[in-house]
């Protein structure tokens, strides 16, 4: 049985940034993105292996700031549905998150699978 996390993030932490890296408790890592004035948040495991997407700590996004891109082969992902366009795990999903967003904080419900 998956023991389930409620992890936030201040509004505040994306005027500077497009997305934000979190730490769950069980010791994986959880992104959260902002983009066209929404936030989404996905697991931060790419669907080709398992290993952490971001290029530089906390950095998800392609040169563009259009696609979520692995730092290890460059699988590019659409940040609104987590969906792989390109590279080896084309045609596969990111973990999605539910996120709750209130005035003021992101919140995001994590079933810890
Ligand atoms: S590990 Fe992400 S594309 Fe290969």
């Amino acid at each position: 049985m998956h023991e389930e996390f409620t992890l936030r993030c201040d509004h505040e932490q994306f005027i500077s940034s497009q997305a934000v890296k979190l730490v769950c408790k069980n010791g994986k890592t959880i992104m959260v993105v902002k983009f066209k004035q929404q936030f989404f948040a996905y697991l931060n495991e790419c669907q080709h292996l398992p290993v952490e997407l971001d290029w530089e700590e906390g950095k998800f996004f392609d040169s563009d700031n259009q696609y979520i891109i692995c730092s290890t082969h460059g699988a590019l992902y659409d940040p609104q549905t987590g969906h792989c366009i390109s590279g080896p795990c084309k045609s596969k999903y990111l973990h999605k998150l539910d996120v709750i967003q209130l005035k003021h904080q992101i919140r995001i419900i994590y079933d810890g699978s």
